[in-house]
């Protein structure tokens, strides 16, 4: 018999990309392909928590004995991870459109002799940032992830600051190492214990270049 470190724990995770509409055919997307996320609730499963996943669009199957609501915007994504809550660890892996179109077309989009139809962005909710801010159902660990191409551990030290979570998954997806999209990633794990020191109370761990799977129960082992 596995040991169930986990059992009795509500653990939430977002995970994939959000889809944000332009007009009813077309979306804004990103190269998430959500296996990191869920490569985490299936471990946190394993640990015997009870795992609920909110997944953006995403071609990977349901973990077994994970509850998965899948949703296509941000906006989406926030209000099912509120409805989710309380949870004891919520860990925010999913890659959240930084920004959504403003003027959604009801119609699809024609090409006119006018030009090209102008795209206003808006700012989409932070749902990290939202969940680490709550003050009565914050849960007690809240896990953001940071994916960069420079400056790595500077950028997800502020961010644990800027954001108000707990730890934070720092990985770099510079092309070159083919993380997005790939088995493979190398993460750097910053942790802070008490949420009202600055970027000089938080320690960086750095892991070997792992598949997804074994960065996934290194994190539920932490965790545990
Ligand atoms: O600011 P940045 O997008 O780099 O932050 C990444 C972290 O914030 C990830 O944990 C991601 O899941 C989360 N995030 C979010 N909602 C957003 C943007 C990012 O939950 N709108």
């Amino acid at each position: 018999r596995q040991p169930r470190p986990l059992a009795g724990k509500r653990v939430l995770i977002t995970a994939g990309p959000t889809h944000e509409p332009i007009d009813p055919v077309r979306y804004i997307a990103n190269r998430s392909s959500g296996k990191q996320g869920f490569a985490i609730a299936a471990a946190a499963q394993a640990a015997g928590a009870d795992v609920t996943l909110v997944s953006g669009p995403v071609e990977l199957r349901d973990p077994a004995g994970v509850t998965v609501i899948r949703v296509e915007s941000a906006r989406d994504m926030l209000h099912r991870v509120q409805a989710a809550l309380p949870a004891d660890i919520a860990i925010f892996a999913a890659a959240v459109a930084d920004w959504r179109v403003a003027n959604e077309g009801e119609q699809k989009l024609k090409k006119t002799s006018a030009g090209m139809p102008p795209l206003q962005l808006v700012e989409n909710p932070d749902i990290l940032a939202t969940i680490s801010k709550l003050t009565d159902k914050r849960p007690p660990l809240v896990i953001g992830f940071a994916a960069e191409t420079e400056h790595l551990i500077d950028n997800a030290k502020a961010k644990i600051a800027r954001k108000g979570c707990d730890w934070i998954v720092a990985n770099d997806v510079s092309p070159a190492t083919g993380v997005m999209g790939g088995d493979r990633n190398t993460v750097h794990l910053l942790t802070r214990d008490d949420k009202d020191t600055g970027v000089d109370g938080i320690q960086v761990e750095s892991w070997p270049v792992m598949t997804k799977e074994q960065v996934a129960a290194e994190l539920v082992a932490k965790i545990a």
